[in-house]
């Protein structure tokens, strides 16, 4: 692995393949265990997630569904601001357990705007997942309740991150040389 070039900028690498795979296992089997009896919906946050979503419900072992939904954001009225909805969530939610499965918790502002809108629902109970967080860029805290890694508040591209559109498809992450 070495510096690669992405549009305009450079990425240096930051976490590779193996130890990605490594923690992913981990978490799966953190997660089979508190959640064997449960059989849990885990719904998945595209575009992002998509290879850490796979690779996650891959190594689970126990049952479990999954869906794959897109969150659009438009302008609301003044007092909300902007808003997020949810593009192609079609299960009923009510008396689930449900994990969120997302790439990456930034600023936490996606999260804090969705996870109430699930809550309506009434889950019995609803788990966030996610790969990475930036704790130094989180301004809406989350609570993450399985964390793959964090990690300094840089950009990052790979595994499911674009810089722009481009870098998905790469199998380890990388991070911004400034
Ligand atoms: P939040 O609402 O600020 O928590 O933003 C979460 C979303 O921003 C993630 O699901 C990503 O799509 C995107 N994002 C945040 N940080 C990065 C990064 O370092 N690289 C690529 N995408 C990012």
């Amino acid at each position: 692995m070495s510096v690669i070039q992405v549009h305009d900028k450079k990425f240096q690498p930051y976490i590779g393949a193996t130890e990605l795979q490594q923690r992913i296992r981990e978490m799966a089997a953190e997660m089979s265990r508190d959640l064997k009896d449960e059989r849990p919906l885990f719904i998945a946050i595209l575009n992002g997630s998509f290879m850490f979503a796979g690779d996650l419900f891959k190594y689970l072992n126990i049952p479990a569904e999954i869906s794959f939904i897109k969150l659009a954001s438009y302008k609301g009225t003044k007092s909300t601001g902007n808003v997020v909805q949810a593009i192609g969530l079609d299960e009923d939610l009510f008396g689930r357990t449900v994990v969120i499965v997302e790439d990456i918790v930034d600023t936490g502002k996606t999260l804090s705007q969705f996870l109430p809108q699930l809550e309506h629902q009434q889950p019995k109970k609803l788990l966030v997942a996610s790969l990475l967080t930036k704790p130094e860029a989180m301004v809406h805290p989350i609570k993450i309740d399985y964390l793959g890694f964090s990690v300094p508040n840089k950009f990052l591209l790979g595994y499911g991150l674009d810089y722009d559109g481009l870098g998905r498809n790469l199998p380890e992450i990388y991070q911004l040389v400034e």
